[in-house]
């Protein structure tokens, strides 16, 4: 009964394609193409980084040089996207790094990966709730002490998330048409910030570009200092060289849910070639577009002024064109609803993921009869996102959602090489240039980010990933459906599950 055992790429093959990942368990259609893709992957990418983060960070790491934090990260997603690409069309299956991780490194990884995916989605969703309920405030004057930053409770991030959740739970299609619309608009709100934006462009709120490093005064517990500071025993301080890269850890949440593309390798009708293709351009488009946003809006506005909850539309506020300012907040409302809602039901997904290999109690997991969602996990975990949106800063959650991406990414650039070794004559449609310096480039560029979290992140992910431990522990090593060996499965490939 070892935690390492590994599902076999053929059975994770022909789970695909007996296709019980979306409930219905007659496979999923192929119908996707590169551009369909690329509207997904937009359509999640794009939300609160650029819309809110941009703001916080240039305020309290950066300065202007958060333009620099957006390329790194920008940079560091893109060495990542390389291994998902070569491990998605090589293993074209809805279960993502997950299951790659179960085909590489074993069941303890793969659970890791699926748990700590859940925690990514989840605060994914807490994060984009705070950030749309500034800018309702802002839009409609609403009370902050409600529905900002400076709320004990933001209620408005509490009732975004219960609506979407409930829609969620009773069951959406997610069409690539209504998001391809909402893309649109977000595209379209951020072409639009980097033109009319460039008018009110001043030299001096640049200057200086990376503000010199200060001791800070808000920032004295340990837990509020980046943990390599901290290992290295300097002085509190932000700003700087330092100050721009715990900036791009941060704003590295700007750029998660792009690998969630690879989560259509089933449903994509030529995945050996479209999902790299897609995952490429999503990242590219989004990359551009965010350096140009960050560089406008910090040359909108000094950056010290800069607004906590809505800092594009402020920014134009500032500069006496409210109506511009008006039009970033609807589009912003209306865009960042999609992200909030495809997070919650990627979370689902992962959840029944988990339940269908039996590391999660069925009860809990299972697809439900009336719904056809897995009703039961996507109401408890929607519970617990809608509590953590009214109650945690929005730094401390996108935090925790970058250290759980990057942790994802680690291990699915460790995976390539590994799979090189143990599956040299697998066909890999797509393969990482220069492996394994690329997924060691990686792997390592996604640890440096780590590091450049703070400390009580990492407490805090610590602590999940204990309690994943527990759960594992108590629950999925002995219910594992590899471990049982269940034959009476739904697919026929179900009972090719092998142990290694
Ligand atoms: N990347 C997404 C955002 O910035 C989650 O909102």
């Amino acid at each position: 009964m070892s935690v390492l055992r590994t599902k076999t790429v053929e059975a994770i093959k022909s789970d695909a394609a007996g296709g019980d990942g979306d409930g219905e368990g007659s496979g999923l259609r192929k119908t996707l193409r590169t551009r369909d893709l690329v509207g997904f992957g937009v359509g999640i990418v794009i939300g609160t980084g650029i819309f809110t983060l941009t703001g916080i960070q240039a305020k309290e790491n950066a300065g202007p040089a958060v333009v620099v934090s957006f390329l790194i990260a920008g940079l560091v997603s893109m060495l990542a996207a390389l291994c998902y690409a070569e491990l998605a069309s090589a293993v074209p299956t809805a279960g993502s790094a997950y299951t790659y991780a179960y085909a590489t490194l074993g069941e303890v990884f793969a659970w890791i990966i699926g748990w700590d995916l859940v925690l990514e989605f989840a605060l994914g969703a807490a994060v984009v709730a705070r950030s749309w309920s500034g800018y309702l405030a802002d839009l409609f004057g609403l009370p902050p002490s409600l529905f900002t930053e400076e709320s004990t409770v933001n209620i408005g991030a509490v009732a975004i998330v219960l609506v979407l959740g409930v829609i969620a739970a009773v069951g959406v299609k997610e069409s690539a048409r209504v998001t391809n619309t909402l893309v649109l608009v977000k595209v379209a709100i951020s072409v639009f910030i980097i033109i009319v934006g460039a008018f009110f462009m001043k030299k001096a709120n640049l200057l200086p570009f990376i503000p010199s490093a200060e001791a800070t005064t808000t920032k004295v517990n340990t837990i509020d200092q980046p943990l390599l500071q901290w290992l290295g025993g300097f002085e509190p301080a932000t700003f700087g060289v330092s100050g721009l890269f715990t900036a791009a850890a941060v704003v590295f949440f700007a750029y998660t849910g792009f690998e969630a593309v690879a989560n259509l390798s089933e449903e994509t009708r030529n995945p050996a070639r479209d999902i790299p293709r897609a995952l490429l351009i999503v990242l590219g488009l989004c990359t551009t577009l965010y350096v140009m946003v960050a560089f406008v809006v910090t040359g909108m506005q000094k950056y010290t002024d800069l607004d906590s909850s809505a800092p594009i539309a402020k920014a134009f506020d500032a500069n006496n064109a409210s109506w511009a300012g008006t039009f970033v907040a609807i589009a912003a409302v209306a865009g960042l609803t999609s992200v909030i809602l495809v997070d919650i039901i990627a979370m689902s997904r992962i959840g029944f993921a988990l339940g269908r290999d039996g590391l999660l109690p069925q009860s809990v997991a299972k697809s439900s009869p009336r719904f056809g969602t897995p009703f039961r996990f996507t109401v408890g975990t929607t519970i617990f996102v809608a509590i953590l949106a009214g109650l945690v800063p929005l730094t401390d959650l996108s935090e925790m959602v970058s250290i759980g991406t990057l942790f994802a990414f680690l291990i699915v650039s460790i995976a390539v090489p590994i799979l090189r070794r143990t599956k040299p004559d697998l066909k890999r449609p797509f393969r990482v240039p220069l492996s394994p310096i690329v997924p060691i480039l990686s792997a390592l560029a996604c640890i440096y980010l780590m590091l450049n979290l703070v400390v009580g992140t990492w407490l805090r992910f610590l602590v999940w990933l204990v309690l994943g431990m527990v759960i594992y522990l108590g629950y999925g090593r002995r219910h594992a459906r590899l471990a049982a060996k269940i034959v009476d499965l739904p697919t026929s490939a179900e009972a090719t599950k092998s142990t290694e």
